[in-house]
């Protein structure tokens, strides 16, 4: 996938060198010795390369000049030119005379795993790679048999319906509606899922070579939707705390992208919920570029620390802040319900879903009426008691992980996430790559952290699903610390295709 370049200020990038804990605009762990005597450039390079194997400096950046950068910290320039020549050595700078410095990220390959240190025993695959849970039993029962009753009233015409079928495009609309984003039901539009949704956005506004600016880390699949329809990325660093605004005002003012894709909602995979001034921030950033928002709200019904929506005291849909129709919206039925309904939707002006009917055309032309009837009763008659039997059992769910991991982890850090349905580790210096795959020689599927940036990042993050119940999670848990024992401390600045193959949710 191409990238767009981008050039960090050395104001930008002293504030990503500041520790979390510092105030002043100084860099004290940057500018001098570090720990046991490190040699200052030598503690600046560090910090700098860890910057960049978390993805929070994007690959392909432009790095500032030596002298603004030692003048912004405070350091002689021969201090960043010593650090600079040591990314360069380590293959995390790559410089060209005249022109620059630009992040990257070194070829070659990590050490091979040692060996196991505890033999598995125990049998069966346990995925952790999928987040996103089973069927809702009875209800979904229930809703079948409606839907199974309903549909002779539709069997006698051709049952094409490529804006969706109108009785469910009324129910999402009013729930809209309900949650301070007044809709109509030419407003909607009903996918096979959440993903086509996004492939079909894409298919109707991008053309070949367009920019798209997206979260780092993001989805997995939607940067593969994204690099099918030959878009280039623009990846915007994650913050610690969620999203970090002076980035997106830089990189929406730098690249114009014409699209924009988020998930304010329990962000996949860090799990963070955007604020209602957030929302409206990055909305107005939106719109001064003549940038579409996208923003999937897959993961909005998750709440577990919040009261779910439609409440005050929820953040409402981005939709509820757009005075000016710069947002498009997709939902789906995969998180909240059941992902094997395979039905998502699009929201935006009635005008865009007539330009997405028409491409759709081109692509599955409509959804399934059976699974449509059968998401029209599940919303309008199941789905309090859905979300109301199931979140308190994820929250569970979480906080066991969260203590089997500082328990057998200990040295793996995470932020407890409001919501949604994993969490997102940093696991010290370890490799994900290495350790996706001395995992699955344990029978645990996990997911490498590179599948959710652009081009390597995040090698020492892994994306822990909680969406098992909690004797499994415990077995998963035993099975991963072993593969970590086994992995050992795999030098991370190496970054390997990853092996991974399959499906990622
Ligand atoms: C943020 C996000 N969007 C979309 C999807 C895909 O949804 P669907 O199964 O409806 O295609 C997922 C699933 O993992 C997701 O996490």
């Amino acid at each position: 996938m191409s990238t767009q370049h981008l050039t960090v200020s050395s104001a930008r990038l002293a504030d990503l060198l500041r520790p979390a804990t510092t105030a002043t605009a100084v860099l004290p762990a940057a500018a001098r010795p570090g720990p046991g005597g490190t040699p200052a450039y030598r503690a600046l390079a560090e910090r700098i390369r860890a910057l960049v194997l978390d993805g929070r400096l994007p690959l392909t950046a432009r790095l500032p000049a030596e002298r603004g950068l030692a003048d912004r910290l405070g350091v002689s320039r021969t201090t960043v030119a010593a650090a600079y020549d040591l990314l360069r050595t380590d293959g995390y700078l790559i410089s060209r005379r005249g022109s620059g410095s630009w992040t990257a990220l070194p070829t070659h390959h990590p050490e091979p795993p040692t060996r196991a240190l505890v033999p598995t025993t125990l049998t069966g695959t346990i995925d952790l790679a999928v987040a996103a849970l089973p069927g809702p039993g009875r209800h979904l029962h229930r809703a079948v048999a409606d839907a199974a009753d309903a549909l002779p009233a539709y069997t006698a015409a051709h049952g094409y319906h490529p804006a969706g079928l109108p009785l469910l495009r009324e129910t999402i609309a009013e729930r809209y509606t309900r949650r301070g984003a007044p809709t109509t039901p030419d407003q909607i539009i009903v996918t096979s899922g959440a993903l086509s949704a996004w492939v079909l956005v894409l298919r109707t506004l991008l053309h070949p070579g367009d920019r798209v600016a997206v979260e780092s880390p993001t989805y997995a699949n939607a940067l593969e939707a994204i690099r099918a329809q030959g878009g280039r990325t623009v990846p915007v660093p994650m913050g610690e705390h969620g999203w970090d605004l002076p980035a997106w005002h830089d990189a929406l003012r730098a690249a114009g992208p014409r699209a924009a894709y988020l998930i304010p909602d329990y962000q996949n995979p860090t799990g963070h919920l955007a604020d209602p001034d957030t929302r409206r921030t990055l909305i107005d950033l939106a719109r001064s570029t003549g940038t579409t928002l996208v923003a999937d709200e897959t993961c909005a019904d998750l709440a577990l620390d919040v009261p779910r929506l439609p409440h005050p005291d929820h953040p409402a849909p981005m939709a509820a802040h757009d005075r000016s129709g710069t947002v498009v919206t997709i939902g789906s039925a995969g998180k909240s319900f059941w992902g094997g309904l395979r039905i998502g939707w699009i929201r935006g002006t009635p005008d865009l879903v007539r330009r997405l009917v028409s491409t759709r055309a081109g692509l599955d032309v409509a959804a399934p009426v059976l699974d449509q009837l059968v998401l029209h009763y599940l919303i309008a008659d199941h789905a309090d008691a859905i979300l109301d039997e199931r979140l308190p059992g994820i929250r569970d769910a979480r906080d066991h992980l969260a203590g089997l991991l500082r328990t057998h982890l200990p040295d793996w850090t995470f932020h407890t996430p409001p919501g949604g349905l994993s969490l997102w580790a940093h696991t010290d210096s370890l490799s994900t790559t290495v350790l996706a795959e001395a995992a699955g020689r344990h029978g645990l599927r996990v997911a490498p952290g590179t599948l959710f940036g652009t081009t390597g990042a995040f090698e020492r993050h892994l994306r822990l699903p909680y969406t098992l119940d909690q004797a499994t999670l415990t077995e998963a848990v035993r099975r991963l610390a072993i593969a970590a024992a086994e992995t050992g401390r795999t030098r991370t600045d190496a970054v390997l295709a990853p092996a991974f193959t399959g499906c990622v949710a």
